[in-house]
């Protein structure tokens, strides 16, 4: 068969998405596997067994990354590709599971037409890239790109107070290689936009030349329980309040900003959460996120302002940790020009974009030339079981997949 008319099996692909999509299925068709529990050694069990029956060679590193090689015609580094399989507890069956499995879908149609590549192909399944069991987000692949030491990342603290490597080795995936061991000599991911653009524009594809800064901390704010009929207002040291006021802070914020700034506070907890009582503590997580790292700076300056008023204000304490803390990242523009040059040939519409979320191919870019395929969110959700791309979207992204691969391979 010619290389230029190779293409993957879309049906094949659905199948596979729809077979993972089986293991930790929620209500409304979407995925709980959060990063190392059972559900997700299901998941990586089944991906495995997936790589092996294609003849690729699996290795496991220290930090749980999974790595399945199709070796090359010559012994060079390898292009790789892949993404995640973990999701958060209310995730979609596609983010992450996509750019793994169309990996392994261009795999299974090079095997089948007897196609060779020059540098090895490999397909990668990271560890936790959602970061919503354990912090920060992009965890495997960071470490893959020693952005964080194994020890401090074997050492993470789930939401549900787990330790990250015992949780590593009880799940059967505490490989034995040093990540990051081998570099790519390219990294490409197939990615759901998760966002609105594309689907609004009508467009199949979007080639990704950046990425958001990422800025994550975890607020715990100490105040004092009372009653809450008979405390005067005047009296009250109310986390609760406290909490509140964080995010309608945050949320004015980013409205003021303007320019792409957005801030969430996706988790509270009060203690001790009762109707009659006011809350001693609380803790709750800033997600701030910016393309400009001299706005998101600022961002994060006018929250540690607005804290320490709040705080000499109720007469509550606020103590702060850091989650994670990424900068903004520019794809590499060769590989990115690439795409859209393969996307223009197989006849399918690609725009430029942003990526507002953060993705596994931001650290690779650390080490590689790397870059990002995005196929349209239908009404930009995602994090949510009601995450979808239509079915012919997901096979041109697969398939301008498929040939850059090829083209950075050959
Ligand atoms: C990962 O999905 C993130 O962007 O938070
Ligand atoms: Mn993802
Ligand atoms: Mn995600």
């Amino acid at each position: 068969m010619k290389r230029e008319t190779l293409r993957i099996d879309g049906e094949r692909l659905m199948r596979r998405l729809d077979e993972l999509a089986r293991i930790g299925a929620i209500e409304g068709g979407g995925c709980c596997r959060l990063a190392l529990t059972d559900e997700d050694r299901a998941g990586r069990d089944l991906v495995v067994a997936w790589m092996k029956a294609l003849g690729l060679e699996v290795s496991v590193d220290a930090i749980g990354n999974i790595f399945g090689l199709r070796a090359g015609g010559e012994d060079l580094p390898p292009v790789m590709t892949g993404s995640h399989i973990d999701t958060v507890r209310t995730g979609g069956r596609y983010d992450g599971n996509l750019g793994v499995l169309a990996g392994l879908e261009a795999v299974r149609s090079l095997n089948e037409a007897g196609l060779a590549t020059r540098r090895p192909l490999v397909v990668a399944v990271f560890t936790g890239e959602e970061g919503a069991r354990f912090a920060p987000d992009m965890l495997g692949s960071l470490v893959y790109v020693g952005g964080l030491p194994l020890s401090e990342a074997l050492a993470a603290v789930s939401i549900d107070g787990k330790v990250l490597g015992d949780e590593l080795r009880r799940i059967g995936y505490a490989g034995r290689a040093a990540p990051g061991v081998q570099r790519p000599a390219a990294y490409v991911e197939l990615h759901l936009e998760q966002g609105p653009v594309l689907d609004a524009e009508g467009i199949a594809l979007g080639a990704v030349e950046d990425l958001q800064g990422i800025s994550w901390q975890e607020l715990e704010i100490s105040g004092q329980s009372n009653h809450a009929g008979t405390t005067p207002m005047r009296l009250r040291h109310d986390a609760g309040y406290c909490a509140g006021a964080v995010g309608t802070f945050l949320r004015r914020l980013a409205l003021e900003m303007g320019g792409g700034q957005v801030c969430t506070v996706g988790s509270i907890t009060l203690h001790p959460n009762l109707i009659n009582v006011i809350a001693a503590r609380a803790k709750l997580t800033a997600d701030l996120r910016n393309t400009d790292e001299a706005a998101l700076q600022a961002a994060e300056r006018r929250l540690a302002t607005f804290l320490e008023q709040l705080a000499a204000d109720e007469g509550v304490s606020i103590a702060t940790r850091r989650l994670a803390r990424f900068e903004p990242v520019r794809f590499d523009e060769r590989v990115v020009r690439r795409i859209e040059a393969v996307a223009a040939r197989l006849g399918h519409a690609c725009r430029r974009m942003t990526s507002g979320a953060g993705h596994d191919a931001q650290m690779l870019a650390r080490v590689c030339p790397a870059a990002m395929i995005f196929t349209p969110s239908v009404r930009g959700i995602s994090h949510n079981p009601a995450e979808h791309t239509e079915p012919a979207h997901l096979e041109a992204g697969a398939n301008v997949l498929l040939h850059t691969l090829l083209e950075l391979a050959a």
